[in-house]
């Protein structure tokens, strides 16, 4: 039974097939936190819980004045309410009509229910095999008369629990939401790392590992979106975990908008997690009888580090947050043509790129930012979605129908949440663009931002990408998003209604994705923000890939792909082989190179394909044919890091198909060495009793290799699988600046 209410103790145990998570209603009716980790019984916990009296740490008052050990300051909570006595990081804090602001959730109620909850509005994990446990489990603060539902979500199979709240006013007057967490996770012992992935435009989700010291450790991002600077996840491990070894947290935020984690020890080191919208810039009022959904949050915990966690997340990702038709089907390799030709094209040039692609096997040509309004460069012409004939040379449906005929399925790039100051749209709705009355608004990329929170906005958005993808055969779009929000203001919300404006422009962009997918649902749409601006579990649920990065730098990519990885799971992460020398770092690299590191992605191309040679084009249909060989094993397989790109010369990872048949290993080397020193790697994840034969990829004669190296692909030769998870194998040496392998295991 994942869920398991024991009436006697008041515990709530959620077990999955490696984890345990309890909790229990006490005597006072605090919810507190008794356990998360490997698994256990469902046994009452709470012994474990320290109490004694510490001075300046107060009591509630129905404690008496004897028991100065329960302390609010130091239990571990569900939910952390402020104002009540608990001085460390709330994850909730409600503000009342009269201006205090003091909350004592209290245990009232629960429910065990079949299935999955959702989130309306918001995007959230679903259960399609049946295969979930809903716990709800009611909290009430009867002096406010706020109500909060805590809602946790069990899979057990894939060691996986979400959590996300309701927050109800049943009280007279108006409350303000002042901090919605959706996860309070108390830890009353352990010292622990926390990993965080950091980044800016062109350089997303680089790992940092910070020891949790006492005070505050907190990313977020306060931008609108969820934003490359700090992606909206984070691990939490002990601190000596490794991808092999060690306990390990991992938690992923579906939401897209601004976001908060802090981690915090306190005075009696213990660590408190909390992840919530960012307060900073969000007020949500509450009318009676209204309420406040927060979003969703996935937590996941393995034993045997980081490894296990990302392959948790992966299996989750794949099958419980990416939805319809491409969840399950191979997505097309793609060419892009904004690297190619930037804005600088027309029909004839399009066709042409169509063309080359259809005959090296690629299957979808991607028409970048340039085809519509008044649109040479990035100044001008966003939200003018109408096709622009004069430059296309033909209609949009007789563009797709060029391009269709060359043999590749014909896809489209939209901005849907700007407007340029140049543009009919802004000069004929100036309101719809945000900017704050009585001050000049902030310029991005010279373009503003649409009120995303106004209905009379999104559906201006619905009713153009509606109307363009009808009128031509589009099977694809690219939802591009090049700036932070700024300059918040609705004039239809009051002034104590204006600091929901974030969330608002979060729930109507979710909103008109959600409506583009009813009407289109074979629509594959990729989301894109300035590269991976806007990567996250949320836009997931909608966009089921998500352009990694602007910089296309295969070498660059080793870093930003390994940060994804231990969230995100290969098939979401958009990748694409472009041109060298790079555009983004000038760097040269082998165009073989680019295709390993860009396979472990969606994979496609993104340069002007008749620039090639005909050797090159024998190599990309050479990419192209590996690929779609490998498919199941690099984009559904299990995932292992085997080296980091901060290691010394080699970046080596490895997929794993799901029965352990085939094993692709990886290896770039990012730095070239006089005198090189081997690198070893052990693999993961086959089965010990399989017989494996090595080979590198079609095209690669492992006779050029060394004579010493060829011993590992020699005809005849076999290893087990615990062979090669033991004694591991050494990877070929470099013969090019920037070589690449891609090693293949199969059963012999
Ligand atoms: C930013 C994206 O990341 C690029 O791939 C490209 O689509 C440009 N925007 C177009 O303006």
């Amino acid at each position: 039974m994942a869920v398991y209410y024991d009436p006697e103790t008041r515990t709530f145990t959620l077990s999955t097939r490696n984890t345990t998570y309890q909790m229990k209603a006490d005597e006072l009716g605090t919810l507190l936190h008794t356990y998360y980790g490997t698994k256990t019984d469902t046994s009452d916990l709470s012994y474990a819980i320290h109490m004694q009296d510490r001075g300046l740490s107060g009591n509630p008052y129905e404690t008496g004045q004897t028991d100065r050990g329960y302390s609010l300051d130091q239990l571990p909570q569900e939910v952390s309410c402020f104002g009540t006595g608990d001085y460390r990081t709330s994850s909730m804090k409600i503000t009342n009509e009269d201006g205090t602001a003091a909350l004592r959730l209290k245990y009232a109620d629960h429910k065990i229910q079949k299935g999955k909850y959702s989130l309306p509005g918001l995007p959230a994990s679903y259960d399609g095999e049946g295969a979930a446990q809903t716990l709800s489990i009611t909290m009430r603060d009867e002096e406010s008369g706020v109500t909060v539902e805590l809602y946790y979500g069990v899979f057990a199979d894939l060691d996986v629990i979400t959590r996300a709240a309701r927050i109800v006013n049943d009280g007279p007057g108006a409350k303000y939401v002042n901090k919605a967490g959706s996860m309070n996770l108390d830890f009353v012992s352990g010292e622990f790392d926390l990993i965080t992935f950091y980044g800016k435009w062109a350089r997303e989700r680089v790992t940092e590992r910070t020891p949790v010291n006492h005070g505050n450790l907190s990313i977020g991002s306060v931008r609108g979106a969820s934003s490359p600077h700090y992606n909206p996840s984070a691990i939490l491990c002990e601190r000596s975990a490794t991808e092999t070894a060690g306990e390990a947290y991992g938690f992923a935020y579906v939401y897209s908008g601004d976001f908060l984690f802090e981690a915090e020890k306190d005075q009696i080191d213990q660590t408190r997690l909390v992840c919530s919208i960012h307060p900073m810039d969000f007020t949500w009022k509450l009318a009676p009888g209204e309420s406040f959904y927060t979003p969703e949050i996935l937590m996941t915990y393995s034993a045997d580090g980081f490894a296990g966690l990302s392959n948790h997340f992966h299996e989750f990702i794949r099958k419980h947050i990416v939805r319809g038709k491409w969840r399950d089907i191979r997505r097309p390799v793609l060419i892009n043509n904004w690297e190619g030709t930037y804005f600088d094209f027309n029909g004839d040039k399009l066709v042409a790129i169509a063309k080359d692609a259809a005959e090296l096997g690629i299957e979808l040509f991607v028409m970048d930012d340039g085809w519509f309004g008044k649109r040479e460069d990035d100044n001008s012409g966003l939200g003018d979605w109408y096709p622009n004939e004069k430059k296309l040379g033909c209609t949009l449906k007789e563009l797709g129908e060029r391009i269709e005929d060359t043999g590749v399925k014909f896809g489209i790039w939209f901005e849907p949440e700007a407007v340029s100051e140049d543009s009919d749209l802004y000069r004929e709705h100036p309101e719809w663009a945000m900017t704050i009355p009585g001050r000049l608004p902030n310029r991005s990329r010279n373009e503003l931002i649409l009120n995303m929170g106004r209905e009379d906005v999104q559906d201006y958005i619905l009713e153009r990408m509606t109307e363009i993808l009808r009128s031509a055969p589009i099977s694809y779009v690219k939802w591009d998003f090049n700036r932070s929000v700024c300059d918040k203001f609705i004039e239809t919300l009051p002034p104590d209604r204006q600091g929901e404006i974030a969330h608002r422009f979060t729930l109507g962009t979710y909103r008109v994705l959600e409506e583009l997918i009813r009407t289109f649902p074979e629509l594959l749409i990729e989301g894109c923000s300035s590269g991976g601006g806007r990567f996250d579990a949320g836009m997931l649920y909608y966009t089921p890939q998500i352009w990694c990065s602007d910089d296309t730098d295969p070498i660059e990519r080793l870093t930003i792909q390994y940060g994804t990885s231990f969230i995100y799971p290969p098939n979401t992460m958009g990748a694409h082989v472009s041109a060298s020398p790079n555009h983004q770092t000038r760097r040269v690299t082998p165009l073989q190179t680019r295709g390993v590191t860009a396979m472990s992605g969606t994979f496609g191309y993104e340069l002007d394909l008749n620039k090639l040679t005909d050797e090159e084009k024998q190599e990309v249909k050479r990419q192209v044919r590996v690929f779609r060989d490998l498919y199941e094993t690099l984009e559904q397989g299990e995932y292992y890091r085997l080296t980091t790109p901060f290691s010394d010369t080699c970046t080596v990872w490895e997929q794993v198909s799901r029965d352990k048949r085939t094993a692709v290993v990886n290896a770039v080397y990012h730095y070239a060495r006089a005198n090189h020193t081997p690198v070893y790697v052990r693999l993961r994840g086959l089965d010990t009793e399989k017989t494996y034969r090595l080979r590198l990829t079609e095209g690669n004669d492992y006779k050029t290799l060394p004579e010493h190296e060829q011993i590992l692909f020699e005809e005849g030769r076999t290893f087990t699988g615990r062979t090669l998870m033991t004694r591991g194998i050494f990877i070929p040496i470099y013969l090019t600046e920037y070589q690449a392998w891609q090693i293949i295991a199969e059963e012999a």
